[in-house]
């Protein structure tokens, strides 16, 4: 073995790259729970990919076959029910995963100095994501495959001027058809897969050369032995390469027994409607995305006219992009900040869940009032943040990791 090793390192830089990300990466050692998801989004990229090369096998991007197909590998395809309800868990998943994901780097700022641009990849994921997942709902060519596809993309009718012309482009019809069926397939199924596993590669390279943040904010490469090791540094394999195996298999239970006994999860995870083939003479009575998109959606809602709301949504996440330059505060962990960043996090927090709640009920009168609100405190957390990082009295972060 170690003569085959010493002949690849010859020519490829193997163990330099396993000592470098792994055996030698230095990672702080006071990682708690929160740091599970990064690891737990690449094993659901995994999932996703792998399950959705053999979907392809098997299905048929036409109007005439999509919906069919999808039945035929519920039905017939051996095991193509666990290969379908799989991957269609794993994008609901994925977004739980993200989410917590991103609500670790607010609590602990990890997208402040020096991790700026880690963030604006992330970020960058995170719309990739949706795209991915939007791409991939009009699919199966259910009616909410159908009608949901048509009420996003008719969205860019509002833009003024160009907008018509848009709509008629990314649809590459007068209406959704085939046509935006076969667009969408050959997105879903190659060109934003390959953009977001080049997202990930150069996300880990970002956070391999600044260094992982932790639950005190403390920058470990301040703080360095004789031997030229962090003192506050653990080496990453083996020590969190186990932690996170223990994550994983915690992961996989939860969500196995999703996949094995509640795939459609009440209609929040495979929504009823999906279930009917794609009409285009009949409009479901209740059009409303799947769960992770229901919080921007309930603020696209939530604005009476059509062009504003799109703006709101389209700024919702834009915001999100400046995050590391609207901070101003001087420490970056939860742990040492003010009331005032703690009470705005948790109603921002607060505000996220009731729009997601309100994206996807019906609309009425007093549900507009309190989407009205929560998206004014959505902003609120971004816009005003410069003024209360900087007024509020944090307390000093220490030199060294706590616990
Ligand atoms: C496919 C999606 C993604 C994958 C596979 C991924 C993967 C990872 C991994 C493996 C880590 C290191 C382990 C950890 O800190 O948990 C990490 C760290 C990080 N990620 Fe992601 N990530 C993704 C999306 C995002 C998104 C959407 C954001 C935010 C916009 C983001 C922001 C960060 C930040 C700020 C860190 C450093 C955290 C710290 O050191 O405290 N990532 N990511």
């Amino acid at each position: 073995m170690e003569k085959l090793l010493g002949w690849i390192d010859d020519r490829f830089p193997l163990s330099k790259m396993f000592k470098e990300h792994l055996s030698e990466y230095y990672a702080p050692k006071n990682f708690n729970f929160w740091y599970f998801f990064g690891s737990l989004a690449i094993l659901v990229l995994v999932n996703q990919l792998v399950t959705g090369i053999w979907l392809a096998m098997f299905y048929t991007p036409s109007a005439a076959g999509a919906f069919s197909s999808v039945e035929y590998i519920m039905r017939d395809v051996h095991y193509g029910w666990v290969l379908r309800y799989l991957h269609s868990t794993g994008a609901s998943f994925f977004f739980i995963v993200i989410y917590l994901h991103m609500f670790r780097a607010l609590l602990y700022g990890s997208y402040k100095k020096p991790r700026e641009l880690l963030w604006i990849f992330g970020m960058c994921l995170f719309v990739l994501l949706m795209a991915e997942a939007f791409m991939g709902y009009l699919l199966p060519w259910g009616q909410m495959s159908y009608w949901g596809a048509q009420v996003i993309i008719s969205l860019f009718g509002a833009i003024p001027k160009v907008g018509p012309h848009l709509v008629e482009f990314l649809r590459g019809d007068y209406t959704v058809s085939g046509a935006t069926l076969n667009r969408f397939y050959a997105l879903h199924v190659i060109a934003i897969p390959l953009m977001m596993l080049f997202m990930v590669l150069i996300h880990i390279l970002a956070l391999h050369h600044v260094g992982s943040n932790n639950p005190d904010g403390v920058e470990i490469k301040k703080n360095k032995g004789a031997d030229g090791k962090p003192v506050d540094g653990i080496p990453f394999h083996p020590y969190y390469t186990v932690k996170d195996i223990f994550g994983v298999a915690v992961f996989l239970f939860i969500f196995c027994f999703v996949v094995f006994f509640k795939p459609e999860m009440g209609g929040y995870f495979l929504e009823h409607a999906n279930f009917l083939p794609a009409n285009p003479l009949s409009t479901p009575a209740h059009i409303a995305p799947v769960w992770y998109f229901t919080p921007f959606y309930a603020m696209l809602r939530a604005v009476p006219n059509k062009l504003a709301g799109v703006l709101i949504m389209g700024a919702a996440i834009v915001v999100m992009f400046f995050l590391p330059w609207l901070d101003k505060s001087p420490v970056k962990s939860i742990r040492y900040r003010g009331y005032a960043t703690k009470v705005m996090l948790a109603l921002f927090t607060i505000s996220f869940l009731i729009l997601a709640y309100l994206g996807a009920e019906s609309v009425t009168p007093g549900r507009t009032i309190a989407a009205r609100i929560c998206t004014l405190m959505y902003f609120a957390f971004f816009l005003l943040m410069p003024i209360y990082t900087k007024l509020e009295k944090t307390k000093p972060e220490p030199t060294r990791v706590t616990s």
